[in-house]
């Protein structure tokens, strides 16, 4: 039986989870939030690697600066950003920041002085949003912040004309550790006693690297385990150097390691192909856990290959970065935050996802 893609599961879902968030927090007008998501439009033919991107022009003008588009799930996320706001019949440009602070700083000045109505800013550096709220706020121009967190003060210096729309990377740090404690062992492959561990991380600035790396260990602990963390690598969300650290790993510590924690999927595809180039394989004498849900992870929960990931919803993330665009266009009042949840993916329900 044909499964629905992962990208139309997400979009009804979105619907439902949007609608609910904007009643939690009784702002808005959840019925219209639920329509423009769940428009039946087909998706985005696959994002341009690099440059700006420009869809049919509409009744406002949306500038968007995404940290890199060399990232993986950053792609999934301004390919449904480029659709969602189309589907409103904005114009959207997108700008590539090419993990560069002062390249995307001065793209935003473009767009300041393009005078645009709204602008969705994925910062390169979290620590630099203050500035940027600095820069754009003499123009009274709306930001909405996404996929990375900036402080509580940066969004109180700009009152009602700056949100944040995101996920609670506490949430997928939890599931992660969930993942491991429903194996066969919990995680204790050779029955020592301790969960013996490597954990490959994201840009050490970023707060979803940070708490997935706290929280997913917090979950074992919590659950009564030892652990034992050999080595945290610094793989800045990147798959090939997941991939040299975790097969280093692997020829320095060997049968030790039992569990390899990743903040990401790329990372974790990076490690999948360490892993079976040492002979190991995951789900009998190693655990291999990720984030995001990318195809390539989806299909190794459910080829066996990975233990499980973490759903990052990019389509309601999307979703609601919209609808806060949404308002800001026309005058309505804005939520400081928009959260969206995580949901974890284990072989029973990854084609759900795929
Ligand atoms: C995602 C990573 C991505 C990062 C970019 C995280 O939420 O899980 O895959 O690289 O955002 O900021």
């Amino acid at each position: 039986m044909k499964m629905i893609s992962r990208r139309d599961f997400l979009k009804a879902s979105a619907v439902v989870g949007a609608t609910a968030a904007l009643t939690a927090c009784g702002g808005g007008d959840s019925s219209s939030t639920a329509s423009s998501a769940s428009s039946t439009a087909p998706a985005s033919s696959a994002p341009a690697e690099s440059g700006a991107e420009n869809a049919a022009s509409g009744s406002a003008t949306i500038g968007i600066c995404i940290y890199q588009f060399a990232d993986n799930f950053m792609t999934l996320y301004r390919a449904d950003l480029e659709e969602y706001l189309g589907e409103l019949g904005y114009s959207v440009t997108i700008m590539d920041g090419k993990n560069d602070q002062s390249t995307q700083t001065e793209q935003i000045n473009t767009f300041l002085q393009q005078g645009v109505d709204v602008l969705i800013i994925n910062p390169v550096q979290t620590t630099s949003a203050q500035t940027i709220v600095d820069t754009v706020s003499p123009s009274n121009i709306p930001i909405v912040f996404i996929n990375r967190e900036p402080d509580k003060s940066v969004l109180d210096s700009y009152p009602d004309k700056c949100c944040y729309v995101g996920a609670d990377a506490r949430q997928s740090g939890t599931y992660q550790g969930e993942l491991i404690l429903e194996t066969d062992t919990q995680g204790d492959i050779n029955g020592d006693g301790t969960i013996t561990y490597i954990m490959c991380k994201g840009d050490p600035e970023n707060i979803d690297a940070q708490y997935r790396t706290e929280y997913s260990i917090k979950a074992l602990e919590d659950a009564g385990k030892t652990v034992n963390c050999l080595y945290e690598y610094l793989d800045n969300w990147d798959q090939t150097l997941a991939q040299q650290d975790v097969a280093n790993a692997l020829a320095q510590y060997g049968d030790q390691i039992e569990v390899v924690f990743c903040n990401n999927d790329a990372m974790a595809l990076g490690a999948l192909q360490s892993i079976q180039q040492a002979g190991r394989t995951v789900g009998t004498d190693i655990y291999l856990v990720g984030v995001d849900a990318l195809a390539d992870a989806v299909q190794a929960v459910l080829d066996g290959n990975m233990t499980g990931t973490v759903l990052n919803d990019d389509v309601g993330q999307a979703t609601a970065a919209t609808e806060a665009t949404r308002l800001y266009v026309e005058g309505e009042p804005v939520e400081q935050y928009y959260w969206v949840d995580y949901v974890k993916v284990t072989p029973e329900n990854a084609a759900d996802y795929l």
